[in-house]
């Protein structure tokens, strides 16, 4: 089979490509940097040519509300009716769990923009909502930063390696088409602040962490499991404990 990975440079797309080629597919990695532009169509109609797979593990290089949303409904445009000309047979994206239920939120609302316009577009596909990635720990530190002290919603979350998401993109892409969504975690659930000072502690970062049931995350108000899967058809094998005690060019 030839499969396109969107996003072919990134933390999971980087892995998903490695895993393919493992296992004997033509497998190209297309992003800007190798010429591939979902945002302008800069080479999509010769890197579709032949595709049978394509799997968008693509994101936005600006989260803020305006830029996002142009960038998950312009690719989208380009994206689709390309690999419609192209007759690709299985198209894979990446989404988040909870993204539903989490509209308030600039980010969200242009990940379900996307989702809608996959289900719209008649190819056959697969949209694997994943839980936060071990790796975005300090992304959430960042983003729930309140006059030096984190304060995260009293919320828990059910974080997954993404070397196991890439794992789990992969084996998509050699299954027939879902047409549904398909949700993905690790395998422990954690209360939020919890699972921030552990990555604090190991990282040696010396925040305060608290939680509060108003704290929005990215922008959306959440309840206790909104962020966790409903229904899981797959949890990662990796741990958190195991995993952030490993230095980092073993993870
Ligand atoms: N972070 C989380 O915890 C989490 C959880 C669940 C799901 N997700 C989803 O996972 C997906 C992948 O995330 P990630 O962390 O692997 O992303 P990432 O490391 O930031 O990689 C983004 C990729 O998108 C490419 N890209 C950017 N602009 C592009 C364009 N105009 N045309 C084509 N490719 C473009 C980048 O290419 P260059 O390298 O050339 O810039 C890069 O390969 C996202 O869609 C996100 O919504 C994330």
């Amino acid at each position: 089979m030839k499969i396109v990975v969107i996003g072919g440079t990134g933390l999971i797309g980087s892995q998903t490509v490695k895993q393919l080629q493992q296992s004997g597919h033509e497998v190209i990695a297309a992003s800007p940097n190798n010429g591939v532009n979902t945002l302008t169509g800069e080479g999509l109609k010769e890197v579709l040519q032949g595709a049978n797979v394509v799997i968008d593990v693509s994101n936005s290089p600006s989260f803020d509300d305006v830029p996002v949303m142009n960038f998950f409904k312009t690719a989208n445009e380009n994206l689709l009716p390309a690999e419609k000309a192209a007759g690709v047979q299985h198209h894979i994206a990446l989404s988040v769990v909870g993204t539903q239920k989490l509209q308030a939120s600039g980010y969200f609302r242009a990940k379900q923009v996307q989702e809608d316009m996959i289900k719209a577009s008649g190819i056959p596909y697969t949209i694997v909502h994943a839980t936060q990635f071990f790796e975005f720990a300090g992304g959430i530190v960042g983003m729930s930063m309140v006059d030096g002290k984190v304060i995260v919603p009293a919320a828990n979350i059910q974080p997954i390696a993404s070397k196991d998401v890439a794992a789990f993109m992969a084996k998509t892409a050699l299954e027939q088409p879902a047409n549904k969504i398909l949700e993905i975690g690790g395998p422990e659930k954690y209360d939020m602040a919890a699972w921030v000072k552990q990555y604090l502690q190991a990282t040696h970062k010396n925040y305060e962490v608290s939680s509060d049931p108003q704290a929005l995350y990215s922008g959306a108000p959440i309840t206790a499991d909104t962020i966790v899967p409903e229904a899981a058809v797959s949890l990662g094998k990796t741990h958190y404990a195991e995993w952030i005690a490993m230095p980092e060019n073993q993870r």
